[in-house]
């Protein structure tokens, strides 16, 4: 997104404001002090093809536009004192009244806001018009949280402003609209999507480092490979996320894989320690046959 098409967007917004052009597309806004940040995030792989397809048609807005006065102030110190600027509430508020429309969802990121999941990522991706409000500095007014729908944080830790946040909310949401990643399925398969995570994947060589490629995956017998990426799925899960075990709705079939799992790991830690090993990582992970 360069600077004059920016420009041409923004000041064109109004008449596509709540609207998602191509059936079934997904339109974002982002409200920024830094739109330059978005240039190119976005003109690469999966998303430019998107956007070029019509799926997708992602905008930055300076929220200066909305500014107060003759220097466009879009922020001001605490009142009660303290570090940093808050990002003040009427040019947020403006530039979001002016891009929403009827089927329009606005998210403010904010360290404050609920954990971006794949289940919000997926909810987020059925809505035809996001505006994406990019905190700043000290914050924003909290009188902003009127005109906000939700309030979503990247993770347990606070970055310089909601911009870096805005690229990953958007590619996490952009790739589950309809058509936007080729196969169905590839979504489908993601880490997440079953509340698992995915299993180890291999490519060429057959052997690196002495480090091979798993029989079965070689053996063209499909059942098995599904299988084993199962189990793998689930051998993974449990020793880097149980958190996630716990959570996961699990098949009775996946209990048998996960019991395989529990055997395989305990005689594994078993030969640990008797070896005084104390971190083989898992079968999952066994390096070298
Ligand atoms: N702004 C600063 N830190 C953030 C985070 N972790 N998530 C979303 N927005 C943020």
């Amino acid at each position: 997104m360069k600077g004059p098409a920016r420009k041409r967007a923004a000041s064109s917004r109004s008449k596509t404001a709540g609207s998602r052009g191509k059936k079934g597309a997904l339109r974002i806004d982002l409200l920024t002090l830094f739109p330059g940040i978005f240039d190119s995030a976005f003109e690469h792989s999966l998303l430019a093809k998107a956007s070029a397809r019509g799926l997708l048609e992602i905008r930055a807005h300076d929220l200066r536009e909305e500014g107060e006065g003759r220097h466009r102030v879009a922020d001001d110190a605490p009142y009660g004192g303290g570090d940093g600027m808050v990002m003040l509430a009427g040019p947020v508020v403006r530039s979001i009244e002016k891009l929403r429309g009827r089927g329009s969802r606005v998210v403010l990121l904010t360290p404050a806001g609920a954990l971006l999941t794949q289940a919000r990522a997926r909810a987020l991706a059925t809505q035809r018009h996001l505006i994406i409000v990019c905190g700043r500095y000290g914050g924003v007014d909290e009188r902003v949280a009127a005109s906000v729908d939700e309030e979503i944080s990247v993770g347990d830790y606070v970055l310089g402003g909601g911009e870096p946040a805005a690229i990953v909310l958007v590619d996490a949401v952009a790739r589950l609209v309809p058509g936007v990643v080729g196969n169905a399925e590839s979504t489908a398969a993601d880490s997440f999507e079953d509340g698992l995570l995915e299993c180890p994947q291999f490519t060429r060589p057959e052997s690196f480092r002495g480090w091979k490629v798993p029989e079965v995956l070689l053996s063209g017998d499909h059942g098995k490979v599904a299988r084993w990426r199962r189990k793998e799925s689930l051998r993974r899960t449990l020793l880097r996320r149980p958190d996630l075990i716990a959570r996961a709705r699990l098949s009775d079939e996946d209990r048998v894989l996960l019991a395989e799992v529990r055997r395989e790991e305990g005689a594994i830690a078993g030969e640990a320690n008797a070896s005084g090993e104390n971190d083989r990582g898992g079968r999952g992970s066994a390096r070298r046959e």
